[in-house]
């Protein structure tokens, strides 16, 4: 026996050609390999990483799950001050330029070229239909509310596009074709959960705002009437002021007091303001910006807080 072992040992192993050397690590009859290894070695190491994988996914599945343990489906876990969007909200506007430059903030349109006003009346069209209950799957949760009333728990106030509008309505095309008058520009403020405004009265309105605004706001607490977050446009140099001419807000002169604080109920719907530009001057541009006034609001033109910066230009 020993010595046939010898023998084996010296033979030297039949030569074989590359097809038949890959047949026979196919499946080795000799000694039962399949690829190499026996059906017991691929028995164990099929076990093998059959658990190494199930320690894996329950490792994993376990640390995801205590992950989510410290979330909220609807609540941000870390709000305002402790955020990285902060507690500055910041100001958009609608319609936006063409997607081909995101940069651009200029709204520039011919008011007797149909094709040219219907882009931007398309932009407003799909902005505002959310607002329009057909579109709104959580309307049972929209509340007509009195200004100044904040909605039942768990409830939203309506933001209602109606006659208040005026010239800012879907049926006017919201005055972007008109002959004479300028489009209504809609703003809007961003979304901070747990936002609260601190409202401005009389006492504590700033020295940096427009006159006109301090007058309207203490008219406006006489009324008791003026928890707004207020906004003001201006043309920003001499010469824009000259050409915007006079300026509109509709259907009031800020954001209501209702719809603060944003707390992520179903259907919650954002408020807005148009701007409405009575006779702008035509073939000119004309830059304008708006800002957001409540006192615990900033303005930071660069940071793009608590103001917009847009043109306008009407051929
Ligand atoms: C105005 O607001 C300040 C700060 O919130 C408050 O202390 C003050 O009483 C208010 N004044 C009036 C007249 O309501």
């Amino acid at each position: 026996m020993a010595d046939k072992k010898g023998e084996q040992m010296y033979t030297r192993p039949p030569k074989l050609s590359g097809w038949d050397s890959f047949k026979i690590f196919l499946w080795n009859s000799e000694t039962s390999q399949f690829l190499g290894r026996t059906g017991s070695s691929w028995g164990k190491i099929l076990l093998f990483y059959l658990i190494f994988y199930a320690v894996l996914i329950g490792f994993f599945s376990a640390m995801l799950a205590v992950f989510y343990q410290t979330l909220d489906d609807r609540e941000p876990k870390w709000k305002l001050e402790k955020s990285l969007i902060g507690s500055n909200p910041g100001l958009g506007f609608r319609p936006m330029p063409p997607d081909s430059n995101v940069e651009s903030t200029l709204i520039w349109y011919k008011a007797s070229d149909k094709g040219n006003v219907q882009f931007w009346q398309k932009q407003l069209d799909e902005f505002l239909a959310t607002y329009e209950k057909e579109n709104n799957p959580n309307y049972n949760n929209v509340e007509q509310c009195i200004p100044h009333q904040k909605p039942s728990k768990g409830k939203v106030c309506d933001v209602r596009l109606d006659a208040d509008w005026q010239k800012c309505v879907k049926e006017n095309g919201y005055n972007y074709d008109s002959p004479e008058g300028g489009p209504c520009i809609f703003l809007k403020l961003n979304k901070i959960y747990g936002w609260n405004p601190e409202y401005y009265n009389s006492t504590t309105v700033p020295d940096n705002m427009p006159q006109y605004l301090k007058s309207e706001i203490i008219e406006a607490e006489a009324r008791n009437d003026y928890k707004y977050v207020w906004v003001s446009c201006q043309g920003e140099n001499p010469a824009d002021v000259e050409n915007i001419g006079v300026i509109r807000y509709l259907p009031k002169w800020g954001f209501a007091s209702q719809y603060f604080p944003f707390e992520n109920v179903d259907g919650y719907l954002s408020p807005l303001v148009a701007i409405y530009f009575e006779k702008p001057k035509r073939g000119v541009l004309i830059n304008i910006e708006c800002k957001a006034w409540a006192r615990n609001i900033i303005h930071d033109r660069t940071d793009r807080r608590g103001s917009v910066h847009f043109e306008l230009m009407i051929d």
